[in-house]
Parts: structure tokens; sequence; C-alpha cells
């Protein structure tokens, strides 16, 4: 009788070995490269599960998951990469950032396909915008790439009203915001805002103050994304580097980094992290779309579709019943799409 000790080795080798599955399909037609993505699954029951994908040629194009098509297309960048797109849940409304230095607002209800507004912004780098959306009807937060190099500027909108603009301290030398993720401690606070800069360093802002709380170098290149996991108060950021930093906030708010995770190959594009926390995926530039288990940061699969540099990941957000799926878009112009790890 073999040990259990042994069977339960000789079952992970096993399993290992297994090739991941492969997409569960593919989305085509974007005719170029995909930027961005973003699920909307959640709206009313009569609406199908959809995609947002942003794409190198202007265009963002809105997937029916269930016919597996393109039901919408829209067009108000004129011709310019779009990299940011963002569905607000309930309120039929699109935010789209572009390399024509425009963020669209666009009411998708009843088949409208034109931008309702837009706002202009001043930074020609690849910053995303991020939104937190306050309890009072219909109004929400947004930060994006401010005038000055180094600045992040946050609006109420939808009324455009400007809150702050936050600047490192001169001689930070920062350099230019490249990530943003606004959130609200679950403590009932106001709102913070995690940067990752140019220099590779991470900020921590309080909004409501102005305020730098904590920095963080957890990289030597620009932090290229970041996600963060308010609930355990851990969050990720990937550069161009070889390497993953994984870091946390204490109770005074100070970042600290947790670990870091050597990967096979430099480049990640992007990071994101399930919704129910148990998670991540990355982005790689060298085609690979790789999962990890969030909470100790375990290799779970490497997903081996892409023939070129996979620029996005996004996971489908949680509350609608069924799969859960994960989509990565490429240089290739192809979005898979996955289901993986459903049950865990
Ligand atoms: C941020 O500033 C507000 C206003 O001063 C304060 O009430 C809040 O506690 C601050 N949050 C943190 C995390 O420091």
């Amino acid at each position: 009788m073999p040990s259990l000790h042994r069977r339960c080795s000789w079952l992970s080798l096993l399993v290992m070995a297994l090739p991941p599955p492969p997409p569960r399909f593919v989305l085509r037609g974007s005719q170029s490269a995909v930027n961005t993505l973003h699920f909307s699954c959640r709206s009313e029951a009569d609406s199908p599960p959809l995609l947002f994908s942003g794409s190198l040629s202007g265009l963002i194009h809105v997937w029916n998951l269930q016919t597996r098509r393109v039901d919408t297309t829209l067009d108000g960048h004129a011709g310019q990469s779009v990299y940011w797109v963002k569905i607000l849940e309930g309120q039929h409304l699109l935010l789209s950032q572009g390399r024509d230095l425009k963020l669209c607002l666009w009411d998708l209800a009843e088949g409208r396909n034109a931008p309702v507004d837009s706002l202009s912004l001043d930074s020609v780098g690849f910053c995303k915008g991020s939104v937190l959306t306050e309890g009072t009807q219909g109004c929400w937060l947004l930060a994006v790439p401010g005038k000055g190099m180094d600045e992040v500027q946050v609006l109420d909108m939808p009324s455009k009203t400007s809150v702050c603009t936050l600047k490192p301290e001169a001689g930070a030398k920062a350099g230019m915001p490249m990530c943003l993720e606004l959130w609200k401690p679950p403590s009932g606070s106001g709102p913070l805002l995690l940067a990752g800069y140019e220099d590779g360093s991470v900020i921590l802002w309080n909004v409501s103050e102005r305020r730098m709380l904590s920095r963080l170098s957890c990289h030597k290149e620009p932090v290229m994304s970041l996600d963060f996991d308010s609930g355990r108060a851990k969050g990720v950021s990937g550069s161009s580097e070889k390497v993953l930093c994984v870091w946390s906030l204490d109770e005074h708010h100070s970042l600290k980094v947790c670990r870091t995770q050597e990967l096979t190959n430099p480049g990640i594009a992007d990071v994101a992290i399930r919704p129910d926390g148990k998670i991540l995926a990355t982005a790689g530039w060298d085609h690979r779309i790789r999962l990890f288990g969030w909470k100790q940061l375990k290799p779970l699969a490497v997903l081996d579709y892409h023939s070129a540099a996979v620029h996005c990941v996004a996971f489908s957000d949680p509350g609608r019943p069924g799969e859960q799926l994960l989509a990565g878009g490429s240089k290739d112009q192809r979005i898979s799409i996955w289901s993986v790890y459903s049950q865990t």
C-alpha cells in the first residue's frame, strides 16, 4: 500500500500535468488589437450578459455572450485607441477613454449609441481612469490623469466638478501616474486612491484630505497595472519586469510588500483579482494568461491560447447565477473566454 502522502503527491503531479482547458469560446471580429475589457452580466433578467471591448482602431464593441457576436459597435474616439471601458451598473451608462484625450459617457438605454457627454483629458499617457459609485443617487467619483505630468484629478460626476488634484510633493520624482484604483475602506471613512507611478512606486492617497498616506517602491519599472482587494487590504501590481508584487495596508494605512512572485517571462500588462477574492489573473507580454490562487499566490494554470501579447484580463461580475467567466484580450485581435475554477 503506498502511503497516503505518496498517493497525494502523485495525484497532484497528475493534476499539474493535465493541460489547462481550451477557451470556452473565442470572440473574433474586433479587427484590431484589443486593449481593454469589461463584463456587464448583472443587468436586468431580460438582457443578455455583455462584454465590452475597446480597441486600437478606436472602436468599442459590445459583445452578446449568448450569441457570441457583436451587438453594437460604438465609434466616438475619432479612430484613436480606446484603452478603458467601464459600465456604471444599473445606469445604462458606459465610460470610455481614448487616445483622442477624451473620456466619453454613453447612455446605452433603448438602443442608443451616441455619446451623451464627454470630458477633455490633458494626459497623453495610457493611464486608465477609475470610478467609485457613491451612495447618493446617480453620483460617482472619477479619477483620471491630470493636467500636470505627475497629477491625478478627481471629479464629481456627472457634474464634472473638480474635487481635488493629487500631486506628489516636489522632489518626489514619481513621474506620471500609470494606473488608478479608487476605493472606499470598509470602515466607512472617505474615499482613498491607490495610484501606480512611472517610477515603479504605488502611492495611497486620502482623497478627502488630498494627502499622501503612504508610498511604496515596489517596482524598478513603471507600474503597468494594479488591483486591490479591499476586504483583505491587499493588492497586487505588475510592470515590465519579471515579477509580480503583492503588498498590503496595515492598520495605519501604511503600504508594505507582502511578497514578490518571480515569473517565467517579463512583462505584465494587466492584473485582475476575481470579485470573490479567490483567483488572480495576469495578462502577459509572453502571450499567456496566468492564474494564481489569490490567498497564497499559488500558480494554478497557464492559459496558452493567444499568439501575441495579452493586453487585458477581466472577470465577470458576480451576482448572476451560472458560470464565472474570465476574458483575455490580445494584440492578436481576439478575445478568449474561459470558464475557470467556477466550483472553488
Ligand atoms: C481621510 O481624511 C478624512 C478627512 O479628514 C478622515 O476622516 C479619514 O479618516 C481619513 N482616512 C484615512 C484612511 O486616513
